[in-house]
């Protein structure tokens, strides 16, 4: 089953395409396992899972965590386990919505030069184990990186969906990020350009990410602004922006 991820720089529009890509999915019929890995974001909410704010991250599961991890509370530096088992967690610790499992992944607090701490070791394992074992289709709403995957788990994503709008610093992010993905083996990445207001918007996303694949574009629409401001998702409100998602999923 379909593995893909969804980045790009904060605010072009990651959670309102995977939510919409999610639903669709889930409309067709199909099992997906939703994965916000996006601390600021809330992919519950953009799904239209009630209650999504009372969503407890996993990385600030301690008591899961120190578990998992065979960790000492409190210490600082000590002995725990790299391979915790985490097989159990997308069923037991997700949210419901139909034939969605949602997991939010919180975010682990960086110690100078990249912490191998409890949090971040379960977080890996867990998203490793997500990748590669689980069967049904898993979609990632990442931040503007992809801290989360590894070179374990790059070999295993089917496509890292890159949404960007039409301006400067979405185009410089897509291209870090095209870098990052470059660093672990993982080469199948495509564009979605969102927030299209006319054909000059999208001749300037293709002329400028002239190297990358476009699975297709996204309209500007006040819709989805009404649906975010009101707390709907972007699925249950009026939108051509539904179609084309479909469509894209057609093409994927
Ligand atoms: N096609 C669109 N037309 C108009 N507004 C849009 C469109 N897509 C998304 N938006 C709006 O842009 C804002 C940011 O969208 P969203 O939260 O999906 O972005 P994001 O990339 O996930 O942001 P973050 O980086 O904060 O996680 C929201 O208000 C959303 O409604
Ligand atoms: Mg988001």
């Amino acid at each position: 089953m379909m593995k893909l991820a969804v980045s790009g720089k904060g605010g072009v529009g990651k959670t309102t395409f995977a939510a919409l890509l999610i639903r669709t999915l889930n409309d067709q019929g199909k099992h997906v396992l939703a994965i916000d890995a996006d601390p600021d974001a809330n992919l519950a909410a953009a799904l239209g899972i009630s209650d999504s704010d009372k969503i407890t991250p996993i990385a600030e599961m301690k008591e899961l965590i120190y578990e998992r991890t065979e960790a000492k509370p409190g210490s600082i530096g000590g002995f725990f386990k790299l391979n915790p088992i985490v097989d159990d967690l997308p069923d037991s610790l997700s949210a419901k919505l139909d034939n969605i499992k949602l997991m939010r992944l919180g975010s682990v607090k960086k110690g100078g030069s990249g912490c191998l701490c409890p949090e971040s070791t379960l977080l890996r394992a867990l998203v490793t184990h997500i990748v590669l074992m689980r069967d049904e289709v898993v979609i990632m709403d990442m931040e503007a990186g992809i801290e989360h995957l590894g070179r374990a788990t790059a070999s295993a994503v089917d496509k890292l969906i890159v949404v960007t709008e039409p301006g400067r610093r979405s185009i410089d992010t897509a291209g870090h990020i095209k870098k990052l993905a470059a660093e672990i083996g993982l080469k199948n990445i495509a564009v979605v350009g969102n927030k299209i207001r006319s054909q000059k918007d999208e001749d300037f996303l293709k002329k400028h990410l002239s190297d990358f694949e476009f699975l297709g574009f996204l309209p500007y629409d006040n819709a989805l602004i009404e649906a975010d401001l009101n707390g709907i998702s972007p699925y249950d409100v009026d939108s051509p922006s539904k179609a084309i998602v479909k469509d894209m999923i057609f093409k994927l």
